[in-house]
């Protein structure tokens, strides 16, 4: 695992961006597995950037998000549907019958994670996976647990991710569940990129870097990953 640490939150976008720009330009056709959240924004509006200058396109690649919940409309302002065509795609030359996000809406939810794995295998897997990190080390929405999860599954949120949620749904619209990809998923990716910012992130970054290779730190199973690199910000960085 290669840790890069920058003096700014700022300074951390463009040197993310760049593993993106020098994959898009030197393969024929990429595979990319994206995430949602706060982490990887700066990076999405930089990767627009350099679209509009005319540095990379995405004519051709293919997406394949992390995940999505469980039960919410497509259309919801807070789907993660929505958030990665108001962030990335809607801005980007991406065809959308490339871009591929778990449908939290199937009636045979099993049938759609195996489905999704099978996609990204038949596509020749990924090559670069963007992720962040949640403050108890989650990835995608594998939480802490007693094992590590497999391929992409359904997952029930925790409490702390419920009460996370809290600020963006009504109560009677709260989602419980999410599909995500497993972390047996995520790691035959072929290049991992995680971005972490802030104080709140140190904690889950010391334990990721440092700690035992643990389910109940499922960052911590990134130490396995032969080509993996973490981009701080000093804030985050602030325990290693
Ligand atoms: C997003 C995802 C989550 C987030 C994590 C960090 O698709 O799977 O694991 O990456 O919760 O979220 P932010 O970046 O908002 O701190």
């Amino acid at each position: 695992m290669e840790i890069k640490i920058f003096d700014t939150p700022d300074a951390v976008a463009p040197a993310c961006a760049d593993e993106f720009t020098s994959l898009l330009s030197s393969k024929d056709y990429c595979i990319l597995g994206l995430a949602t959240g706060a982490s990887p924004v700066p990076t999405y509006r930089e990767l627009i950037k350099r679209f509009n200058a005319g540095v990379i396109s995405f004519k051709h690649a293919s997406s394949f998000n992390l995940d999505e919940y469980v039960g919410l409309p497509r259309s919801d302002k807070n789907s993660y549907y929505t958030f990665m065509h108001e962030n990335l795609f809607n801005s980007v030359d991406i065809n959308e019958k490339n871009v591929h996000i778990l449908n939290g809406n199937a009636e045979d939810t099993e049938k759609e994670c195996a489905d999704y794995d099978a996609a990204i295998d038949a596509a020749g897997g990924i090559d670069i996976q963007l992720l962040g990190i949640g403050t108890n080390g989650h990835i995608g929405f594998n939480e802490p647990s007693d094992a590590f999860s497999d391929g992409t599954f359904k997952v029930k949120l925790t409490d702390s991710t419920v009460q996370s949620n809290s600020i963006y749904f009504t109560e009677s619209a709260m989602p419980r569940y999410a599909l995500t990809m497993g972390i047996n998923s995520i790691m035959k990716a072929k290049k991992i990129v995680l971005i972490a910012t802030g104080t709140s992130k140190a904690e889950a970054i010391k334990n990721a870097v440092k700690g035992e290779v643990t389910p109940r730190c499922p960052a911590s199973v990134l130490q396995k990953h032969p080509n993996c690199i973490f981009f701080l910000d000093r804030a985050a960085a602030s325990l290693l």
